[in-house]
């Protein structure tokens, strides 16, 4: 199972595949990510992914930079930590 760890937050919960996205997922854990638009064109929800890697449910009109996803619209694939 994968896990995910919000390392700021110092959480570590298990993946839930029926969460509609990484931002969804890290509020029902109570942690809080600043987001607007929540459909992957703003980028407030730009958080830092520290270790592992995640998926774009689709690829997103405005990448980040190095290492910068927009949580409300991926998903992990591996363990992943996120600067969150
Ligand atoms: S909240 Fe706008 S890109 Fe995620």
């Amino acid at each position: 199972m994968i896990q995910v760890t919000f390392k700021k937050s110092g959480k570590t919960v298990p993946w839930d595949p029926e969460a509609r996205n990484l931002l969804d997922f890290a509020e029902r854990h109570g942690i809080i990510i600043e987001s607007s638009c929540t459909v992957g064109e703003c980028g407030t929800c730009s958080t830092f992914t520290l270790e592992g890697q995640l998926a774009y449910f689709a690829k997103p009109e405005s990448p980040r930079g190095p290492g910068l996803h927009m949580t409300c619209c991926t998903f992990p694939l591996t363990d992943l930590t996120l600067d969150a």
